[in-house]
């Protein structure tokens, strides 16, 4: 009898799962197996690395409850949230990024032009732009929701000391798409890394801190909603963020205010939103 080898095992698991009858569920089976069976073979994993690959997933496991998402973190730090972004993309709008895990649905809707957060935590700063569709057309009543953590680095979520909502709201679009918020302006900061993320960062020799941003959701009735960031054109993270969500397009300056702008703001960026049309709806 001879020794079975990788490509013939390789063959069998991929025979097993070759029924699978949900089709797009087969794809994705299919070459999960390929590219995990490729991946060992390729590398000679060892029982030793196996196992400590199964502690270190475990352990992300037991790091997650209702308030953390270390998997979604390893996601992040893996480029993998990034690179569903990129796959998914829709041609012609804003470019999306990762959502992070300090999202809180729910803040408060604001006025056109108001103060997100306490001016204390930062220096102030306004935000403003329009959203429009693909081909430049106004979207009036689309909503920006926006969150940022203040200038300690540190979300009203992770800081008993903010106010709950501090540098957070809801803003609707005026006829012509535009918004604008009052806001401080962004500062980078680290990723939590007290879980089996932060080990893999440190065995990696990688930092765990995040370019300077504001994140937004930007959603409009009949169209694909955007998850994205603004990035802070003068941020020293810009080319090494810990998370691979630096695009291109989502770095705008916060340049000094100037005459014209209003007096109570040191800073102003321009950032506006282009949203694709919604995907008709897939018929079973
Ligand atoms: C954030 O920007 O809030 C974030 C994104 C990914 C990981 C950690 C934080
Ligand atoms: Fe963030």
């Amino acid at each position: 009898m001879t020794a079975m080898t990788p490509a013939q095992l390789t063959e069998g698991v991929l025979a097993a799962y070759a029924d699978t009858p949900e089709p797009r569920l087969r794809e994705l089976l299919t070459a999960l197996i390929g590219h995990l069976h490729a991946f060992t073979a390729a590398t000679r994993l060892t029982p030793q690395e196996w196992l400590a690959a199964v502690n270190f997933l475990t352990a992300t496991g037991q790091k997650c409850d209702s308030e953390r998402q270390e998997f979604i973190l390893l996601s992040d730090v893996l480029g993998l949230s990034s690179l569903v972004d990129l796959v998914n993309a829709a041609d012609g709008a804003t470019e999306s990024t990762v959502l992070g895990p300090f999202y809180v649905p729910g803040a408060p809707v604001r006025a056109m032009g108001e103060q997100i957060g306490r001016r204390q935590d930062g220096s102030p700063a306004l935000a403003r732009g329009k959203v429009t569709d693909l081909a430049g057309g106004p979207l009036a009543g689309a909503t920006v929701d926006v969150w940022q953590c203040a200038s300690n680095g540190l979300y009203d979520t992770q800081d008993p000391g903010q106010p709950p909502f501090n540098l957070r709201g809801v803003f609707v679009t005026g006829p012509d798409g535009s918004y604008e918020f009052r806001t401080v302006r962004p500062v980078s900061y680290p990723i939590p890394v007290d879980g089996p993320v932060g080990d893999l960062l440190r065995g990696a020799g990688r930092h765990h801190w995040r370019a300077a941003h504001i994140h937004a959701i930007v959603s409009a009735p009949g169209h694909r909603g955007v998850t994205t960031h603004i990035f802070d054109a003068d941020n020293s993270y810009l080319d090494s963020d810990a998370v691979f969500g630096v695009k291109d397009s989502l770095i705008k300056q916060f340049r000094p205010s100037g005459p014209g702008d209003p007096a109570d703001v040191s800073y102003v960026v321009d950032m506006d939103f282009a949203l694709a049309p919604a995907e008709p709806p897939t018929t079973a």
